[in-house]
């Protein structure tokens, strides 16, 4: 365990411990507390989605309001690439099973929380199928997985699925602005939308940077900060430019690259370099228009080294894909 304040995780400090604490997620958490007014009518449950939205805390959150603070008694966590897996199952649930009723309170099944289950062999999934049957008196699962659909057919009859996508970003914002209070940093707010932004829907993705941003410039998080310790954004800013540019959308494009240069310090060049690669990524741009892009992204390469004022041709450059864009009806 980490001994000083400095090394201890924010994502840990902050996970939540009660259903009320979840961001976002509101439909899912009401469907989850209507099953926990009655614990008798929770069903097995499959939380599925994409990582840092908050299913393996839901799944701890609904142990501890089911359990109370003994909640360890009656919950077993195993991670499905576990190599213990399936045997381990079977173990506890049997001393599960061996609990009288009264042991757990009014609450009269044990909980496993499987995470990682999309990762277990088709073998294994019909294993837990069968220890899922049999101990239905005694035992209630909750399956945590990335893809739903790697989950066999059974299993997933079996159970109430619930679907986490993408958190919304006014409220990522809105916690990370919670946290660096507690934590008494001073986070600008073009800055949390920028590490949100860079998270794509992940909160632990955006806590993360957080307090790596934190650290960094001890406690001043700015936009520079960010830029810093998540080296990747400004490949994101250059990819929006490039879809500014190519919608015919010059003015948001232009505004981009004063950005890029102005708060960042790229140099025209660099930037011209990172377009050309971030262009090559693009998947809805044919290998003939991506061609021809690439040859004006040359040219305006060329002006800039003899000499020719970069603003202006990045502008240009900018203005140009515009065209193309339009010519070829490149849309995203
Ligand atoms: N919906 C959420 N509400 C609050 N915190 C969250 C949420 N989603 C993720 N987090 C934060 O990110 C960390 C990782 O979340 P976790 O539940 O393990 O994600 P997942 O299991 O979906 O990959 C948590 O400890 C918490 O700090
Ligand atoms: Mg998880």
């Amino acid at each position: 365990m980490a001994t000083n304040e400095e090394a201890v995780m924010w994502v840990e400090k902050y996970r939540p411990k009660t259903l009320d604490e979840i961001v976002d997620l509101k439909d899912i958490v009401d469907s989850l507390k209507a099953f926990l007014k009655n614990p008798k009518t929770m069903p097995h449950l499959l939380l599925s989605g994409i990582p840092g939205t908050g299913k393996t805390t839901v799944a701890l959150c609904i142990a501890r309001e089911l359990f109370g603070e003994n909640w360890r008694t009656f919950t077993l966590e195993l991670n499905a690439s576990d190599e213990r897996g399936i045997d381990t199952v079977r173990e506890r649930i049997k001393d599960f099973s061996r609990y009288s009723r009264s042991a757990f309170g009014n609450v009269p099944f044990a909980l496993v929380i499987l995470d990682e289950s999309d990762q277990m062999t088709g073998p294994a999934q019909t294993a837990l199928r069968r220890i899922m049957e049999t101990s239905s008196r005694t035992s209630r699962f909750i399956l945590i997985c990335n893809y739903s659909s790697k989950i066999i057919e059974p299993i997933q009859s079996r159970c109430a699925i619930f679907r986490f996508s993408k958190l919304d970003t006014k409220a990522m914002v809105k916690h990370l602005e919670a946290i660096a209070k507690k934590e008494n940093v001073t986070l600008s707010p073009e800055a949390a939308e920028m590490i949100v932004e860079y998270s794509e829907g992940d909160l632990r993705h955006a806590i993360n940077a957080l307090q790596t941003a934190a650290v960094y410039r001890d406690g001043v998080v700015d936009e520079k900060t960010v830029l810093q310790v998540v080296g990747e954004a400004s490949p994101k800013q250059v990819q929006m430019m490039l879809n500014k540019a190519l919608n015919g959308d010059f003015i948001e494009a232009r505004k981009i690259m004063y950005d890029l240069i102005g708060s960042y310090g790229f140099s025209g060049s660099e930037i011209v370099r990172q377009m050309q690669r971030e262009l090559l990524k693009l998947s809805y741009i044919s290998p003939e228009q991506k061609a021809e892009l690439s040859e004006i992204i040359g040219e305006y390469d060329f002006r800039m080294t003899q000499g020719a004022n970069s603003d202006i041709q990045l502008s240009a450059l900018l203005a140009q894909f515009g065209k193309v864009g339009k010519l070829k009806g490149v849309t995203n």
